[in-house]
């Protein structure tokens, strides 16, 4: 077998984008802003952003570290670092991703449907009669669309990590990223200007204590490790590829500030179109899900100022950030056959890509079109997705980010982090032994904290 010189990104620059670009998907374009809605804003965001700043960002550290520690992909990097059990938590994140990467494509693949949906409205005029929640439906219902939606997705997904992590992955994110933050100033200068704006920055930003519920501070922390791509190894691949000369603390703390970022400034554009048409926000209650698909397509076509021009750049860029997540989905499968099965990049890319399409029908399939799985029922859940879905947010990625703290925390030495942490580039405001205080004992407790709440039945997909 010959040995394939590893990959590694070409700059800091390429790791935080490409890390960034990771991180910022539909997390934030479409789930953030519908569990905002429905926690009430105010207490919920600012109870996110702490769960942020203390349990994401030490994780994130975390994982980055182990990553350039080992130069190894999940099973090997937690087996060098931690110790030969520990693989099969590695194992475990391999699992995750597999699954996540499987459903996370269908929703994806929707924003073709919307963008090649409004270049039609563009051109052709936005029809008077539409319902955008039955247009909705009938594409979900679709089984061949489905199937076609998520093929092209996934596709384009292999299509991308096939190349590498610089050539493939970097490049991708470098074209990608500076795009996507475009067209959102784009969008954000046009919703900032709509009457509702003040009512929408009042409602997020606005700490109203009393309406927020213990349930939303738990959710608030789930959705912290989904949103940053924290709990499975998808930081501990693209840590491999780091080199020495490359701060992690700086990095880290560029990719949890921009994703963050990302999350409010989306949120401000929906709930600015949203308070500016009267009534509506009574209608979306009832289908918080659907905000991005149900909701927004037809506000572009009648109350957006340049709606017509900025509907179909909306849903490119729902593409482009779901594309930036998905391939460092697949580029964690793909490395762990490099790694530990000797595989070829390609060949690893195309097997794993092939594999996790198998699931991904099932997942497509499962919004109406096919009965078995549109109605299968698990864990109190109806339907492939959601459950799958739920499995994931609920038990793999708390379960996969507690052991990843307790790896760094209690199973490295003091030493080992210290090194790669305190490497000479970290910024000054870093302080090391904050940082193992919140990776020994504040992130496990309040990961713990979720787990438990889960126990105890709670849902947070
Ligand atoms: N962070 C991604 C988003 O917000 C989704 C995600 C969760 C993810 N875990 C991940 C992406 C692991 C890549 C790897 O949409």
């Amino acid at each position: 077998m010959e040995t394939q010189k590893r990959d590694a990104w070409s700059s800091n620059f390429g790791l935080v984008l490409a890390a960034t670009g990771s991180a910022i998907g539909l997390g934030n374009l479409w789930k953030f802003p519908f569990i905002t809605w429905e926690n009430n804003g105010g207490a919920f965001v600012i109870v996110y952003l702490v769960c942020i700043l203390l349990v994401g960002l030490p994780i994130m550290m975390a994982e980055l570290l182990i990553g350039r520690r080992s130069q190894k992909s999940i099973v090997g990097a937690l087996r060098d670092v931690a110790g030969p059990a520990w693989k099969f938590v590695g194992g475990w994140g391999v699992l995750c991703g597999f699954i996540l990467l499987s459903y996370y494509t269908v929703i994806a693949g929707w924003s073709f449907f919307y963008f090649w949906k409004s270049l039609g409205w563009t051109f052709g005029g936005f029809p008077a009669d539409l319902s955008t929640g039955d247009l909705f439906g009938a594409q979900v219902g679709d089984a061949w669309l489905q199937f076609m939606l998520s093929l092209v997705f996934s596709i384009a997904t292999v299509g991308v990590v096939y190349f590498g992590v610089q050539k493939g992955i970097e490049r991708v994110a470098k074209v990608l990223l500076p795009v996507l933050f475009g067209i959102l100033v784009l969008l954000l200068v046009s919703a900032l200007g709509m009457s509702g704006s003040g009512e929408a920055l009042k409602f997020i930003f606005e700490p109203r204590f009393g309406e927020l519920e213990w349930s939303g501070v738990l959710e608030a922390l789930g959705h912290s490790f989904f949103t940053l791509s924290l709990g499975m190894g998808a930081m501990i691949t693209y840590g491999s590829y780091i080199s020495r000369k490359q701060s992690i603390v700086k990095s880290a703390g560029a990719i949890v500030a921009f994703d963050t970022l990302i999350a409010l400034v989306a949120t401000i554009i929906m709930f600015s179109v949203i308070f500016s048409v009267a009534g509506l926000s009574e209608e979306v209650g009832k289908s918080t899900v659907g905000m991005l698909f149900i909701s927004l397509p037809e506000l572009f076509y009648t109350v957006m100022p340049f709606g017509t021009v900025l509907g179909p750049l909306f849903y490119v860029l729902v593409a482009l950030a779901a594309l930036t997540s998905t391939i460092s989905l697949l580029e964690v499968e793909t490395s762990f056959l490099i790694d530990e099965r000797g595989m070829k990049r390609q060949k690893a890319v195309i097997v794993s890509g092939a594999a996790i399409f198998v699931f991904t029908i099932f997942a497509a399939l499962s919004f109406g079109s096919t009965p078995v799985l549109s109605t299968m029922v698990a864990f109190g859940k109806t339907g492939w997705f959601s459950i799958a879905d739920h499995f994931v947010s609920n038990w793999m990625l708390p379960t996969g980010g507690l052991a990843v703290a307790i790896a760094a925390g209690w199973f490295m030495t003091r030493k080992a982090t210290e090194d790669e942490l305190v490497d000479g580039n970290q910024p000054d405001w870093f302080r090391y032994g904050a940082w193992r205080f919140f990776i020994r004992y504040v992130a496990p407790v309040a990961v713990l904290a979720i787990i438990l709440a889960v126990i105890l039945g709670r849902d947070f997909s």
